[in-house]
């Protein structure tokens, strides 16, 4: 399938620059062409050729705010003007240390030291860092590995790949490339805990921290579970010689429900990561917070004990100044009323999607709600099928999924979840689509 199928004109750029990109997750040599964006604003992206599409994604979970917000574009702006970067090392600056500063008042006791990088992936990177040295530097050698769960997902460099669910991480194809960690079933109930806890119990020698997403794995397939299970891990961990990492890049700032996941279950880990919504989706910027008791270990007359990290763009003020102005606006906007109204609107649209065949379950956690389907999907048909109904929905797996941006109305919503359930029909009317 080409663009003209399905009646896209290609401006200059396009032509031109096409031949020399490679695209994220693509098989460059069969999937469609890629779909030309002029602009965004709001809930809205408008392509090229002058169609509009209602996003029902909020760019890989970013844009909470919707795109291009006013008190997040002017901020960015008068940065620009002042200081678009400067490094990190041996220098400070204003938006870095207001961020930092802004962050550990949200946070709960006691994450309180930051540490920045540029994506989500590099936070979890350094996360891992953290933890291993951690033991070292308390003198404790042998705890390397870390212990993470079927179905999470942690970012596309190695390290973090290693410690994905074993299809998504591509361990197999990646095998003896990746490190050696502990990737083991999420424990959901009392029994399944204590399983773990012997699991834990065998290994721990061997392991430096937990890492796990909190309430929602999200690339695994936005599968839920409960605060409970969080919690009877959390105990765990402090029960035995094990630090614990949550990574809310996906579900931190609002999206599974509460400001931050953790909260909702009530538990604390020693190192949290976050990105994607931490800018409200205008620049690249992570952050790995560490608690007193991790960065302490790092304390001492040793240079040799220090974190040894720092990536170039660290602290990136244009970006600093974009989360600065981003938080503020969860503190003037109502964005996490908008995250129970729209958990609300989509219990009662989605719930349409239940009777179809072939539906296997419908979920929705705070601003995620996803319809799962039986068997293989044929993406490919139904990304332009979206396209073709004016929205902007990218399964993925077995999944059709809504992460729209929090301020999203209810008739963009109404038109998301429609979309959805009509290209359902569709499809089960064409089994010849199914591949
Ligand atoms: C939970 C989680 N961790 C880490 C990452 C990796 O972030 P990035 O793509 O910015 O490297 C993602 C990205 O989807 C994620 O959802």
């Amino acid at each position: 399938m080409s663009n003209e199928s399905v009646g896209f004109k290609k401006p200059k750029w396009f032509v031109d620059g096409f031949p020399h990109i490679w695209l994220p997750y693509t098989q460059m040599k069969t999937e469609p062409l890629a779909v030309p964006v002029e602009k965004t604003l709001g809930t809205h992206i408008y392509l090229s050729d002058g169609r509009e599409l209602i996003d029902g994604m909020a760019s890989w979970w970013t844009a909470c705010h919707g795109y291009n917000h006013p008190h997040i574009r002017s901020a960015v702006e008068k940065q620009l003007k002042e200081m678009p970067h400067i490094m990190f090392g041996g220098l400070v600056h204003k938006p870095a240390l207001t961020l930092a500063s802004k962050l550990v008042k949200l946070l709960p006791s006691p994450l309180e030291r930051v540490f920045f990088s540029e994506s989500g992936s590099v936070a979890v990177e350094i996360a891992m860092k953290m933890a291993i040295q951690f033991w070292l530097n308390r003198g404790i050698k042998g705890k390397h590995r870390l212990i993470s769960f079927h179905g999470g997902y942690h970012g596309d460099t190695l390290g973090a790949m290693s410690i994905c669910d074993p299809e998504e991480g591509m361990h197999s194809l990646f095998q003896g490339a990746l490190l050696s960690q502990h990737v083991v079933p999420l424990p959901k109930n009392e029994d399944e805990l204590k399983v773990f806890e012997q699991f834990i119990e065998e290994h721990v020698t061997e392991c430096a921290a937990v890492i796990i997403e909190p309430l929602i794995q999200g690339v695994g397939g936005m599968l839920m579970y409960s605060p409970e299970c969080l919690q009877g891990i959390s105990e765990i961990c402090s029960n035995h010689e094990l630090l614990l990492i949550f990574d809310e890049i996906f579900t931190g700032f609002g999206r599974s429900g509460q400001m931050f996941a953790m909260e909702e279950a009530g538990v604390v880990p020693d190192i949290v990561t976050f990105s994607k919504a931490l800018t409200g989706g205008t620049v690249a910027l992570s952050a790995t917070i560490a608690s007193p008791e991790v960065f302490n270990a790092f304390l001492s007359m040793d240079d040799g004990a220090a974190l040894m990290h720092g990536p170039t763009y660290m602290a990136n003020p244009l970006a600093c100044s974009a989360a600065v102005a981003s938080l503020e606006l969860f503190e003037v906007e109502p964005r996490i009323a908008q995250v129970s109204q729209i958990e609300i609107w989509l219990t009662e649209l989605l719930s349409e999607a239940r009777a179809l065949p072939n539906v296997k379950d419908v979920r929705v956690k705070g601003a995620v709600g996803v319809v799962e389907l039986a068997g293989n999907l044929p993406i490919d048909w139904l990304r332009r099928r979206f396209i073709d109904k004016g929205v902007w929905i990218r399964p993925f797996g077995n999944i059709i999924y809504l992460t729209p941006a929090f301020s999203i109305n209810k008739a963009d919503l109404c038109h998301l979840v429609e979309s959805i359930i009509q290209v359902i029909e569709e499809m089960n009317s064409r089994g010849d689509a199914r591949v």
